[in-house]
């Protein structure tokens, strides 16, 4: 048991997948695992442990934005010993060519702040995913004749944000798509020697305002999902 997970020792798998959304967490694991147990409802952050093709996996709820990403990603790591990280969720296109319903494979998060960021005071750190990860899911992703954009994407604080001309700078310097999570997951796995992935669907356009109705959503997730499980055991 940790402070905000509480599952006995054991019950965690060394592969974890970690939707923002605790019911997504419920979803995934009971459509794509067999043997589910429920292992966490502390605060309603579900986290389920199950089986996919004999392996064992997790999938916790990481709830929304890096403050509480971290929460759960030092102790998933640090008190259950997970060893792969990989995000599965939501973003909103920062680019013409980056299209609803598209996959984003994040290789870096650009961010303001992390709650990393006052440990490397003057130091600018690049978070960075595991290649090996992001290359097996560019490969299941290719299998399943899907195309991800694959490259950076801004993990923001704020949703509902303010800042015009900060959007404006991202999409002039290449940014992918905008998210709340990923530089915090990042700068968490590589202060632990562990390895960390996300994968994002396109929620939302921020050039456009088109947004994808809620049974669009849960399709993407099926990609999401099936694809991070495939780059966690690649055949
Ligand atoms: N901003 C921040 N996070 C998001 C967005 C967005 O537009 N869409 C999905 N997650």
């Amino acid at each position: 048991m940790s402070i905000h997970i509480g599952a006995e020792a054991g019950e965690i798998a060394e592969t974890v997948l970690m939707p923002g959304d605790p019911l997504r967490a419920k979803w995934a694991a009971e459509t794509f695992l067999s043997d589910v147990v429920q292992v966490n409802d502390t605060r309603g952050m579900l986290g389920f442990t199950g089986r996919w093709r004999g392996q064992a996996v997790t999938v916790q709820g990481s709830g929304m934005g890096m403050p509480s990403l971290s929460i759960y990603a030092n102790e998933l790591i640090r008190d259950f010993g997970a060893k792969t990280l990989i995000r599965i969720g939501s973003c909103g296109s920062m680019q013409a060519h980056v299209a609803l319903r598209d996959l984003v494979v994040a290789m870096t998060a650009s961010s303001v702040s992390t709650p990393s960021t006052t440990m490397m005071r003057e130091v600018n750190f690049a978070p960075c995913a595991d290649f090996g990860l992001l290359r097996a899911a560019v490969d299941a992703a290719e299998r399943r004749n899907l195309s991800p954009h694959v490259g950076a994407i801004y993990s923001s604080d704020t949703f509902y944000d303010e800042r015009p001309d900060l959007t404006e700078q991202m999409t002039r310097h290449g940014i992918l798509a905008v998210e709340m999570e990923t530089a915090e997951l990042y700068a968490v796995a590589a202060r632990h020697g562990v390895r960390a992935l996300t994968v994002l669907t396109v929620s939302d356009h921020l050039q456009t305002g088109e947004a994808l109705p809620s049974d669009a959503r849960e399709r993407s997730f099926s990609d999401m999902v099936e694809i991070a499980l495939a780059a966690a055991f690649p055949e």
